[in-house]
């Protein structure tokens, strides 16, 4: 239902004619604004995650202004809000402990002050679903804008791809196959503009994904933030949002459970992260919908890969934005997309698509000559993941998708670094390598451990890929066979913390099987001599962390952030 202006949330602080309003009233003018700035018009808040120190979002800062132009020019009023900036190379542990913080900030930072309607600018891995799973709580009129990925990387003419790459060549170094001069040059060239990791990794997955369940206008999420349509895209966005906040149009009218699928195939076609598992039950989470990890292996199953982009195929994302960018991708899936679904612009995602064209056949696959037949993304279970694990099969050696090996384990992620170049460990390529402690609470914040790496002495052989199991995730721009996300974790006692050097460990993607090949009674023997670690933390918000984040397969949201009952808006004296 279309609002009027007395329905504006922010007419309370505002609009009232008594004391209560004038101190709000007089506070703005103090900030140098005239009446016609802001009386009687929707308040935009943007949520900006700037920083000095993340390089994804280096352009925040005059992109920030291109929104308010954007908002100023449909008659808004707009407040910048910075908000944590979740910088992936930065910060440590891992920005994963502090996504649901950015979510609870987004959300709060809403409530709190006279906000009517609000655009969310993110990219970089976590933000894209904490300022989502935020502004669904919250419930107010609201859009994304993505950050878009930088350029492509380049050295001696070679194109790099952010992460991939970097282990790409990482491996070779270590094998002995490349220079330190090599290694630098590298260094220099791998990232050259701002915007996020240029490859199909999380980033570039939840911006897609975003897009195709309706968060975000039409194309926006493959633009290159370098791009001057991208400050072109971030005006547009700002005009939209005051159109939504008239039209009263609310992220729980747009995140369905068809929207939600919608961006599971897209996931699916890309080859996405495997971290968008985790996010979008998350993010559902929040709508109240608990998205099982099957609907992610059914729509899998019956989604071919058709973008052709690193790791799991050849391109970058300028690649793809150059060959038609997200709706062209979604123009190939229209038979499979829910296209009823109600967008930001308030049009369908049918409507939004109609016209799209393929510029380039080898990186926007047809359906009948696709990357892979079907989907990317594989859930696992058995003895060793009653709850699920996660194997992202395209981006593993093929014929690694059915082996049983001997398992080598490592405690943690220190005895790992410690131990896995040791000429002395005994292991080869047919070896399953284990990775306890590394999941929610014992990473803690289930770093991106589970590219685990592979022993030096079986590198220098020409081998690249092996089986390795962790509760930990992996970024998305890794590859590999790599068993992830394994539920429950192992801090907490889950079956992954009763592997053993020398078991066997059986692995059969087809079947979706993943088995810890010990008898149940040997397995009963050892849970019972096994003890709780001591928690990570006693104080602080590593504590509340550890207190309230759910497991992976519910994705590791906070218990008390479900959906629930609604929290009701602050009182205004
Ligand atoms: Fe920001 Fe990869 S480091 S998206």
């Amino acid at each position: 239902m279309a609002k009027t202006l007395a329905d504006l949330r922010s007419q309370r602080w505002f609009g009232d004619p008594g004391l209560r309003a004038f101190g709000h009233r007089s506070r703005t003018f103090q900030m140098g604004y005239g009446r016609d700035d802001f009386m009687g018009k929707p308040v935009v808040a943007i949520i900006n995650t700037w920083s000095d120190i993340n390089p994804c979002h280096a352009h925040f800062k005059q992109r920030v202004e291109e929104v308010k132009r954007g908002v100023w020019q449909a008659g808004g009023f707009p407040i910048e809000l910075p908000a944590m900036s979740l910088s992936e190379p930065y910060v440590k542990p891992t920005t994963m402990l502090y996504r649901n913080l950015l979510a609870l900030e987004v959300e709060e930072l809403l409530r709190s002050h006279p906000v009517d309607g609000a655009v969310l600018m993110g990219g970089c891995d976590k933000t894209t679903p904490a300022l989502l799973m935020g502004a669904t709580s919250m419930n107010l009129p609201a859009i994304f804008m993505p950050a878009g990925p930088m350029l492509r990387g380049n050295w001696r003419g070679k194109v790099l791809g952010s992460g991939s790459d970097t282990w790409v060549y990482w491996a070779e170094k270590r094998a002995g196959n490349l220079s330190e001069e090599a290694w630098t040059e590298i260094e220099e060239g791998i990232a050259r503009s701002a915007g996020h990791c240029m490859t199909m990794g999380t980033a570039s997955t939840m911006t897609s994904v975003a897009e195709a369940m309706g968060f975000c206008l039409s194309g926006a999420a493959s633009i290159p933030a370098a791009d001057s349509n991208h400050a072109r895209m971030a005006t547009a966005t700002g005009r939209r949002i005051v159109e939504m906040i008239w039209e009263d149009l609310k992220p729980t009218d747009i995140l369905t459970p068809r929207a939600i699928d919608n961006g599971i195939i897209v996931d699916m076609a890309l080859s996405g992260s495997t971290n968008a598992i985790i996010h979008l039950v998350a993010i559902a989470g929040r709508t109240g919908l608990r998205l099982p990890l099957e609907r992610f292996d059914e729509i899998s199953r019956s989604t071919p890969v058709l973008a052709n982009l690193r790791p799991a195929g050849k391109y970058l994302m300028e690649d793809f934005y150059y060959a038609g960018g997200l709706p062209a991708l979604l123009s190939r899936l229209a038979a499979k997309l829910n296209l009823d679904c109600i967008t930001v612009s308030g049009r369908t995602l049918g409507e939004r698509i109609e016209g799209a064209l393929v510029h380039d056949a080898d990186v926007i696959r047809p359906l009948d000559n696709p990357l892979k037949a079907v989907g990317g993304t594989a859930i696992l279970r058995g003895n060793l993941a009653p709850d699920g694990a996660v194997i992202k099969p395209s981006a593993a050696e093929p014929h690694l998708h059915r082996h049983t090996g001997r398992a080598v384990v490592f405690k943690n992620y220190k005895d790992l670094a410690a131990r896995i170049d040791d000429p002395g460990l005994e292991i080869d390529e047919t070896c399953v390598i284990v990775l306890q402690s590394a999941g929610p609470l014992g990473g803690p914040g289930m770093p991106e451990w589970g590219q685990l790496p592979i022993p030096q002495k079986i590198l220098k052989k020409g081998v690249r890929d092996m089986v390795r199991i962790s509760d930990a995730r992996m970024s998305g721009t890794s590859y590999g066979a790599c068993v992830l996300h394994v539920s429950p974790e192992s801090f907490r006692g889950g079956p992954l913390a009763l592997v053993h050097d020398g078991d066997m460990i059986a692995l059969d993607v087809d079947k979706r099987r993943l088995d810890l090949l010990v008898p149940d009674d040997e397995l009963e023997r050892r849970r019972a001599a096994w003890s709780p670690p001591v928690p990570r933390y006693q104080r602080g918000y590593g504590a509340l962390f550890a207190d309230h984040v759910t497991s992976a397969d519910k994705g590791c949201d906070f218990d008390f952030l479900h959906a629930g009952q609604p929290t009701p808006d602050p009182d205004i004296y």
